[in-house]
Parts: structure tokens; C-alpha cells; sequence
């Protein structure tokens, strides 16, 4: 019973997780976190809360490319992206889930903040990453 308990959780936790993998291949993954990007900043600009946090759920769950990042990135270059990654990981999914607690509480001016921050991960690792992608 408690197994099944812990499995069900489980499934449940990892159906909601980022890391359910799509059918997507990397650039249409970033084609999307671009929308997303966009639509918050467009929710910054009208005062609309609801768009910004639509946003940043978006971005906080976004789909992983189909067969994992990491097969996209130059194999030169997969070491440096794997060692990279969490950092990224935590300034634009973090910097999401961030956005949405601070409009939570109204604070709009954090908010706008954070969500500055999180594009500047987004630019970062495209300079280190992006135009050195190997094949599909
Ligand atoms: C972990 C590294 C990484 C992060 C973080 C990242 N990107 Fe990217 N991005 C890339 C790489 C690599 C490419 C090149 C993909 C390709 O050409 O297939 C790319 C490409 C793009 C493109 C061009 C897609 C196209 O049609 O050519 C856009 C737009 C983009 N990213 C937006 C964003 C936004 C917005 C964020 C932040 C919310 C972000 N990216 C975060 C690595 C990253």
C-alpha cells in the first residue's frame, strides 16, 4: 500500500515536473520560452499580473527537448553546457518560479526585477551556447 502510495506520487511529481521530455527539438523549445518571455514582459508593461504569471509558469515547466538537451549542444562543448547547466537552470526556471512569488505578494517592482535577471540568464548562456549546436 505505502509502495503504491510513494509510486503514485511519484508519477505525479514527475508528470508535473519540467523535465517530461517532448517531441520538441531545442529550438522550437526555445521558440516557445521566447513567447513566454515576451508575454511577460508585455504583462509588466500593461500592469497585467495574470499574463506575467502565465509566463512564468510557462517558463518554470517547460518542456525538455525530445531526447535531452545535451545531444543538441556541439560534443566540444557538452561538458562545459553540463557543468553550465544548473546555474542556468536556477536563474530562469528559479528566476520564474521567483516572478510568480513576488506578484503573488504584489511586489511588482521584484518582480520586474527578477524577471530581469532571468533574461540575462537566457543571454548568457547563449553566449556561450547558441550557433554551436551539433546535429538534430
Ligand atoms: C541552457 C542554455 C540556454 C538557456 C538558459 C536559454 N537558451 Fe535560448 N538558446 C540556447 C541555444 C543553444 C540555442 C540555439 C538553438 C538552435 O539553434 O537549435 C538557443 C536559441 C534561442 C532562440 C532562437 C531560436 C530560433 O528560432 O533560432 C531564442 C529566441 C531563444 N533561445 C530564447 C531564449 C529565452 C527567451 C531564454 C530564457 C527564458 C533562453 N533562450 C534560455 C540555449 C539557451
Amino acid at each position: 500500500m505505502r509502495k503504491i502510495a510513494v509510486f503514485s506520487l511519484l508519477m505525479f511529481a514527475l508528470s508535473f515536473s519540467h523535465e517530461v521530455e517532448s517531441e520538441l527539438n531545442f529550438k522550437q523549445v526555445m521558440q516557445l520560452v521566447n513567447q513566454s518571455a515576451t508575454k511577460m514582459l508585455q504583462g509588466f508593461l500593461l500592469g497585467n499580473d495574470a499574463m506575467v504569471l502565465e509566463g512564468a509558469r510557462e517558463i518554470a515547466e517547460h518542456p525538455v527537448p525530445k531526447g535531452g538537451p545535451l545531444r543538441y549542444i556541439d560534443p566540444s562543448k557538452r561538458e562545459e553546457f553540463m557543468r553550465f547547466m544548473p546555474a542556468f537552470e536556477k536563474q530562469v526556471h528559479g528566476g520564474a518560479e521567483e516572478v510568480m512569488k513576488f506578484l503573488r505578494e504584489g511586489k511588482r517592482d521584484q518582480a520586474f526585477k527578477t524577471y530581469t535577471n532571468m533574461l540575462q540568464g537566457c543571454i548568457a548562456c547563449h553566449e556561450l551556447f547558441r550557433d554551436r549546436i551539433g546535429g538534430r
